[in-house]
């Protein structure tokens, strides 16, 4: 099956959307960037292997929630890829959404079906219980978290988030395993002292042994873990 996107020399196009791939960029790049284009964090490979997660299972989430929207690439990527009935997107930032990002809602009529929440820490639970309830009438069908990486706040939002899946839905953490890489050690490096995910996908292991995880995917890029 072939994706349903496309992607040339570091740009991603999906329906009528173009998105810049900006894994390598600095973490402020949105505040510099030259250009309209949404930048999409995201290194090609991860798109690649979601795409053929989610293809082999035939997965058509309609309630969506994402955590970690920065410049709102992926935010938009994930409404134009999986066309759900909501998307609702948080994160920490004290911004608000680019002006394309705004744009891409208006020409998609799309205001009432995504929605971004700024200055949302994931890590706070009554915050993203109270957005979930006031957004969603439904369970939740897949939430992505490509937020702080961090075992405390992705445990958070996993013990909150989790509970709020349908049968089957599906919970994904991007970029779980940062920490067996030395430079994110190095002592001058922001991440030195973070505490990283390894734990957090052990601790989804022994979740799948007692059934309270239906099923478990581990791939280097990312982890998914299905709801009962
Ligand atoms: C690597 S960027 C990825 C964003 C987006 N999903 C993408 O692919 O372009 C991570 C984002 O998570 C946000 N973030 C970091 N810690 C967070 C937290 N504790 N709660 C919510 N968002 C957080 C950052 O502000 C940043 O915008």
């Amino acid at each position: 099956m072939g994706a349903k996107f496309a992607i040339t020399d570091g740009t991603l196009r999906i329906g009528s959307l173009s998105l810049e791939l900006s894994a390598d960029r600095p973490w402020d790049a949105w505040r510099t960037k030259e250009g309209g284009s949404l930048l999409i964090n995201k290194e090609e490979q991860l798109l690649r292997d979601l795409d053929t997660f989610f293809a082999n299972r035939h997965f058509k989430p309609h309630n969506v929630f994402e955590l970690g929207i920065w410049d709102g690439g992926s935010t938009a990527f994930w409404f134009e890829y999986f066309e759900p009935t909501k998307l609702v997107a948080v994160d920490s930032l004290d911004r608000a959404d680019d002006l394309s990002f705004s744009r891409y809602i208006r020409q998609r009529r799309a205001s009432s079906r995504l929605k971004t929440y700024w200055n949302t820490d994931q890590a706070d639970r009554a915050q993203i219980e109270e957005i979930v309830t006031r957004e969603f009438d439904q369970p939740l069908d897949l939430i992505i978290d490509d937020a702080s990486h961090e075992l405390q706040a992705t445990s958070a939002s996993f013990d909150t988030l989790f509970p709020r899946l349908s049968s089957d839905g599906i919970y994904v953490i991007e970029d779980w395993r940062w920490e067996v890489y030395p430079w994110f050690r190095e002592p001058d490096h922001p991440w030195a002292d973070r505490a990283g995910l390894v734990k957090m996908v052990k601790r989804l292991v022994d979740a799948a042994a007692t059934g309270e995880v239906k099923e478990l995917m581990v791939s280097p890029r990312f982890v998914a873990a299905v709801h009962p």
